[in-house]
Formats: C-alpha cells, sequence, structure tokens
C-alpha cells in the first residue's frame, strides 16, 4: 500500500481517548496521519499526545497564533485521501449534515472533497434522537461512510447503541475505502458514488430486506475473559454479500469475526448474545427475512466479575452459566407477516434428525444443515457440505409438522451454498401458500 494520506478528527466524547489507537494502527498499516481536534476533545485527551505521535502541530484552531499554517482548514484539507472523524459527537455530526462551519473541523469538512469516514460515540438516547438519525441519513445521502457505533455499556452506565465500534474494525473499514486507487481516493468522488450498483449480479431479491446474524458471540466472564467459539462469520458474510448482489437490502449484526465483512452492506456490531438479541429486534420491524447463522452462544456467565478474577490458590472453580435468550426462535415468534425465517444447525450426528425437530421446535421456513466434522464443512473453511431443509411449498404454517423437503448438497463453496439458500427463499417468497390457495377456491 502508498503512503495515503489520513485526516484524523477527533471531537468531545469519553471515546477520545481511542482515537490514539486509531492513529497507531493507521500508522502501522503505512499511513501518514494528521489530526486534527475539536475545542471540547481537547478536555479529554491533549493534543500533545497526538503531537507526540504523528510529529506534527494538532490542529485545534486555525486562527491560534501558534498555528504554524495560516490556511490551514484548506491545505488540510486538500492534502488527504480520507477525513476520518473518531469519536464523533452528535454535535459535529449535525454540523457536517447542515454545512455550519465554525471551527478548523467543520470548515475542514466543507473544503474537502476526499471521503469521509464518521465513527460516532454517544450516549443511547442523543444517538436515537431524531435530529440525530436526520442528520446521519442526510450525511449518508451526501455520500459520507459511517462505522456504526455498537450496543453495550456506555460512560453514563446506561445499556444501548451508542458505544464506539471497536477500534481494529474502524481502521479496516478505513483502509477498505483506500484500497481504491489513489487517484479516486483524493479525488472528487465519495464512496458511495463509486460503489458498484447492488444490483451488480442480478435483482431476483429486489424489494426483500435481508437482516443476518453473524459470528460467534463473547459471554464475558470478567473485563479480561470470555467464553466463545470457533465461527469465523464466513459462512453468514457469504450469505450477506450475495444478497447484496441478487438486489436485496442487507443488514448485518455481526458477533465476533475472523473476517472482514463485505462491501457496502450495513453492519451493526453486537458482541454478546445479549446485545445481539437487543440489535436484532431493534432491526427486526424492516425485515422481510431473518437468517441466523450467528453461532450465539447458549450459555453465559450468570455474574460477570467487574474486576479481573485472581487464582487466589484455588486449583479448581465453577463457573455458574445462565441459558441465553434464543434470538432465532424470539424472531420466529414475532415475525411480521410474510416473513421467512431461516437457521442454521451445526451438528455432530443426527445432522437432518435435529434439524429437524429444530425447524419444528423454533417454527422455522428453512434451516441449514451440516455435519461440522465432515471434511471441508465447518469453521473457518471456505466451503460447506450442507443439506437445506425447507418448508414444503404449499404448507402456509412454518415449523408445522408437515414433512419438509430435504435438498442434500455436495461441497461447494460457501458463497455457493449462500446464493442456494438464497435461491430456496426466493422459492417459498413466491409459493402460494395452501391456506391461500383454499379460500382463493372457495
Ligand atoms: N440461535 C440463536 N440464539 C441463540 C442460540 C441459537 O439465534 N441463543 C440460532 C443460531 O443462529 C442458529 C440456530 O439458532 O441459527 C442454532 O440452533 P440451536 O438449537 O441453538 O443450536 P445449538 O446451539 O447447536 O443447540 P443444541 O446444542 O441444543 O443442539
Amino acid at each position: 500500500m502508498g503512503k495515503y494520506k489520513i485526516g484524523l478528527g477527533v471531537t468531545g466524547g469519553i471515546a477520545a481517548y481511542k482515537a490514539i489507537e486509531v492513529m497507531r494502527l493507521l500508522q502501522k498499516a503505512g499511513c501518514d496521519v494528521s489530526v486534527a481536534m475539536t475545542r471540547h476533545a481537547t478536555e479529554f485527551v491533549r493534543p500533545l499526545t497526538f503531537r507526540a505521535l504523528t510529529d506534527k502541530h494538532v490542529i485545534v484552531d486555525d486562527y491560534d497564533p501558534a498555528n504554524p499554517d495560516p490556511i490551514a482548514h484548506i491545505n488540510f484539507s486538500q492534502e488527504i485521501d480520507l477525513l476520518l472523524i473518531v469519536p464523533a459527537t452528535a454535535n459535529i455530526i449535525a454540523k457536517f449534515a447542515n454545512g455550519i462551519a465554525d471551527d478548523f473541523l467543520s470548515s475542514t469538512y466543507l473544503a474537502s472533497t476526499a471521503p469521509v469516514m464518521i465513527a460516532p460515540a454517544m450516549n443511547v438516547t442523543m444517538w436515537e434522537q431524531a435530529a440525530t438519525q436526520r442528520n446521519i441519513e442526510r450525511l449518508k445521502a451526501d455520500g459520507v461512510r459511517f462505522v456504526e457505533p455498537v450496543a453495550g455499556e456506555l460512560a453514563c452506565k446506561t445499556v444501548g447503541t451508542g458505544k464506539l465500534e471497536d477500534v481494529e474494525n474502524i481502521v479496516r473499514q478505513a483502509l477498505a475505502v483506500l484500497s481504491v486507487p489513489p487517484a479516486v481516493a483524493g479525488g472528487v468522488l465519495r464512496p458511495s458514488e463509486k460503489a458498484p450498483p447492488a444490483t451488480a449480479g442480478g435483482t431476483d431479491l429486489a424489494g426483500e430486506h435481508i437482516l443476518i446474524t453473524v459470528g460467534g458471540t463473547r459471554e464475558a466472564i470478567d473485563p479480561v475473559r470470555f467464553i466463545s467459539n470457533h465461527s469465523s462469520g464466513k459462512m453468514g458474510f457469504a450469505v450477506a454479500a450475495a444478497a447484496r448482489d441478487r438486489g436485496a437490502k442487507v443488514t448485518v449484526v455481526a458477533g465476533a469475526t475472523l473476517v472482514e465483512p463485505p462491501e457496502n452492506v450495513r453492519v451493526v456490531r453486537a458482541i454478546s448474545a445479549e446485545e445481539m438479541h437487543a440489535a436484532v429486534m431493534k432491526e427486526l420491524p424492516e425485515a422481510t427475512v431473518f437468517i441466523g447463522s450467528a453461532a450465539v452462544a447458549d450459555y453465559a456467565p450468570a455474574n460477570a466479575s467487574g474486576a479481573k478474577i485472581k487464582k487466589d490458590g484455588r486449583d479448581f472453580m465453577i463457573l455458574e452459566l445462565k441459558k441465553t435468550r434464543d434470538i432465532l426462535a424470539d424472531v420466529a415468534k414475532n415475525r411480521t407477516a410474510n416473513m421467512i425465517v431461516v437457521g442454521f444447525a451445526a451438528e455432530t450426528n443426527d445432522v437432518v434428525g435435529y434439524a429437524r425437530s429444530k425447524m419444528e421446535k423454533k417454527g422455522l421456513d428453512i434451516v441449514v444443515a451440516n455435519d461440522i466434522t465432515a471434511k471441508g464443512a465447518g469453521f473457518n473453511t471456505d466451503t460447506n457440505i450442507a443439506t437445506i431443509l425447507t418448508r414444503a411449498v404449499g404448507s402456509a404454517n412454518a415449523g408445522s409438522s408437515d414433512i419438509p423437503v430435504e435438498i442434500e448438497l455436495p461441497l461447494m463453496s460457501k458463497r455457493e451454498l449462500a446464493d442456494k439458500i438464497l435461491d430456496e427463499i426466493i422459492k417459498l417468497r413466491n409459493a402460494v401458500p395452501v391456506n391461500a390457495a383454499k379460500s382463493g377456491n372457495s
């Protein structure tokens, strides 16, 4: 990678200290980072920290006599390949959305033609406020990219969406924007204008909004340790990419993953089963299809410790676990009319038998079952071997005792399997339910 120039804008929130790690990771990736801070940001982190680590003047106020460049907002803004705001407050988002340029950072936004990426962090009520959401929609329409905040415990001790996304993921997404040719990244086009059309590979899923859970969850034991599993996120992300290419609107709720999310897909991060449940329920009203591909922990520590647990000379330790809420089952129970609900069953024996009982118990339309012990299937591989169980076409009742259709598939790439799953969703969508057909004839 060439030496990309990043303008890192830091605004006034508790998460401002995390911008230091973002800067370090960008530098490690070979980027040249220049930092601009709002005045409130300097209440949380001293400009000196960034200055020492970048060896450059940190601009807070371009009218400051100490500023070596008298027209910094013009020179700074025109030299950068990406303007990255970490963390972004509701205030800076509002200023950007409305073209207000009353400080260095907001003036830089107006004076720059580089792509812009914003990683917000704020209190949940401020995040959910209609004005904030309106400003975000406006900026998205202007081509600004967002790294959405995640759900979790916030600095104000409330629980909800508003926590800054994981710094590594912010950097990954920033670098993904820069992997376009430098002439484009630093030029007049903003990312959304460069994005390939969503329907590049076809349109048979146009009009569907597919909500997918991906990856594994992490259940905290204490602030240092957690319980998790081997899920890589590859299968779920393959489904997300395939659905995007077939014209669907896609939202991914992702836990811990080993691979990067596909481009042009909205990603909401939720690390624990509880956070994932909350994120899914929030997104559900917009969805027409739900696909539960995440390996959600079935049990989580009953009483996670707020402080690191010490050995204290013990040879044994008992960890009490409590059952997590079943996201897939709750989605099926709360489904809107015509919603198609798809689950996964990763098994080691009697694969189809267990999958069939899952379908019935949870009220599912489709179950993708696989034997994770088979060669070429399972976690962190690029291939899979699956049997798709689907509600008999013509049966109106999801999870009914009607015998499901079994489609046994050979070894194939996760992307090919993703398309097979989507084919079955389309078949169900186009099928005339038995009940509807009966009433139509009477
Ligand atoms: N799932 C979920 N929420 C949970 C647990 C599982 O949404 N708390 C979803 C998974 O995303 C997957 C399916 O349910 O689609 C897996 O079903 P499940 O019965 O939980 O499988 P196992 O965990 O393997 O269950 P068991 O150990 O009982 O076989």
